[in-house]
């Protein structure tokens, strides 16, 4: 048995869950089943990240204290992981005191790396915050959503020096130890590291308050990404207590949007903090709605609530986890959900379940002790995470159990009264259905867990369809 450490992302909380935030959940519930099923124990975080200048803006222009409006705002984002019935261990909140109090341990742990030193940029007092030189230029030095001129400002930073350890990351990187998946990101990964400069680790007081205040120096606060990345380890109890038996991480599931965090800055943090590197970094593609990145303005975004209660949470998962490429960008459309729900899951498992339930009924089957197997190119699949595609052979599997029916049918045999023929057949048919369904089981969990009830002996086809088919 092997214990199996695994994260996801932790979402900012100046908004509520859609239907993007499900991602890193789904792929890494996906995961942790998968390694449970073949007997290893796993621990598995997920969280809010709750600090940072958004976060408080947005408070402030509500009116709510920013306290309360994180808090409520986690209770959401927990909910939604709940609702799709992650099965999480640990839940962390940045603004939990045991993870500030960490996370300034571990700066200063960090120390030797660390420096202080000026910066000077184009700024908005509109945003509070820097634009590049490139976002000023093409702006016409104006700030479009302020109507304000940019000023030049120079403030004090820490900055976390990455020469330090970009040797290091890029060994880790091309060797394997740190795996990047997919594979074609780590070009694009091992280029920015060589052109990375040292990172800007805090902001003066002045101009970040929400945030973890940098020990030993009153006038500064912790950038919110130092605060945020450092939840992968203060959640295991680093650095208080020894974290060997769960870290590194198996797997750390990202969207491609903040791989660089996790490809850069995290590893300089966990060498500088002398701890192992995580052995893959997950990064998926985005959810697109109607072919177009989610966003208020265009008024595309889907409410996952929304979605789930359509047609429940196998559904949900089903789409997610098979329609929505692991790693390629995809889109969600109501079409596409719908037909996903009628041809698939309703048409191909559904009838599946009641035609050989019904049929072991009829006939009178005991099914006895069952083999059931998972197929070794599943098992390649799920431990390469291309879970998509291992859900597709899963599906194969599915549709031709059904083609095999119409082929051997046995109500034929029934009607000769081929006893024998006719039980050999229904067995070896429910045999390769609950295989199926085993593969299943880290995908849809809770369809899978029905449809090994209902082939408990004695067989009884459900009362009502698994999914029930739009008319
Ligand atoms: N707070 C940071 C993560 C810190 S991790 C130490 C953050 N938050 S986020 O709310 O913007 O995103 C949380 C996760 O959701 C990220 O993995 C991000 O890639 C993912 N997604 C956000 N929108 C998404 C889609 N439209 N599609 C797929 N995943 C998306 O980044």
């Amino acid at each position: 048995m092997e214990k199996i450490y695994i994260t996801t992302a932790i979402p900012y909380v100046n908004g509520v869950p859609h239907i993007g935030h499900a991602m890193d959940y789904c792929l890494a519930d996906t995961y942790a089943r998968y390694e449970r099923l073949i007997g290893n124990e796993v621990k598995f975080q997920a969280g809010t990240d709750e600090h940072g200048n958004k976060i408080y803006l947005k408070a402030k222009e509500l009116g709510v204290p920013v306290e309360e409006y994180v808090a409520e705002n986690a209770r959401k984002f927990q909910n939604f992981v709940q609702e799709l019935d992650v099965s999480y261990t640990d839940f962390i909140r940045t603004t939990d005191d045991e993870h500030v109090k960490r996370c300034q341990e571990i700066w200063r742990r960090l120390k030797e790396h660390i420096y202080l030193a000026k910066y000077e940029g184009w700024y908005c007092t509109g945003c509070e915050r820097f634009v590049t030189e490139k976002e000023c230029e093409e702006n016409g030095g104006v700030c479009p959503d302020h109507q304000k001129p940019y000023e030049k400002l120079e403030e004090e930073n820490y900055y976390l020096r990455i020469s330090d350890f970009k040797e290091r990351i890029f060994e880790a990187i091309t060797s394997g130890e740190m795996l990047i998946l997919p594979e074609f990101r780590k070009k694009e990964i091992l280029k920015l590291l060589e052109d990375s400069p040292d990172v800007s680790i805090s902001r003066p007081r002045s101009q970040l308050t929400w945030g973890v205040p940098v020990p030993d120096d009153d006038s500064q606060v912790m950038y919110v990404w130092i605060d945020a990345l450092a939840n992968y380890i203060t959640v295991l109890g680093f650095p208080d207590q020894d974290i060997s038996e769960w870290w590194p991480a198996r797997a750390q599931f990202v969207g491609k949007d903040i791989l660089r965090f996790h490809a850069i800055i995290w590893p300089a943090i966990l060498i500088g903090l002398g701890l192992p590197l995580p052995r893959t970094l997950v990064s998926h593609g985005m959810v697109l709605s109607d072919g177009q990145k989610m966003s208020k303005s265009i008024g595309n975004v889907v409410d996952p609530m929304e979605v789930l209660n359509r047609h429940g949470l196998d559904a949900f998962r089903y789409f997610f986890l098979r329609h929505i490429d692991t790693f390629a960008d995809s889109d969600f459309t109501w079409e596409k959900y719908e037909a996903a729900y009628n041809n698939e899951l309703a048409n191909d498992l559904g009838n599946l379940v009641q035609r050989l339930a019904t049929l072991a009924m009829k006939n009178s089957i005991v099914l006895g002790e069952v083999k059931v197997e998972m197929e070794p190119e599943y098992s390649e699949l799920m431990d390469a995470f291309e879970f998509s595609k291992a859900f597709d052979l899963v599906w194969e599997k599915v549709q031709g159990i059904n083609r095999e029916i119409d082929e051997e049918k046995p109500w034929m045999l029934a009607k000769n009264g081929e006893v024998e023929k006719l039980e050999e057949c229904i067995k070896k048919l429910i045999t390769e259905l609950l295989s199926a369904n085993l593969m299943l089981e880290p995908f849809i969990p809770n369809a899978a867990e029905k449809i090994k009830a209902i082939f408990n002996d004695p067989i009884v086809p459900p009362e009502t369809p698994l999914f029930v088919k739009n008319k």
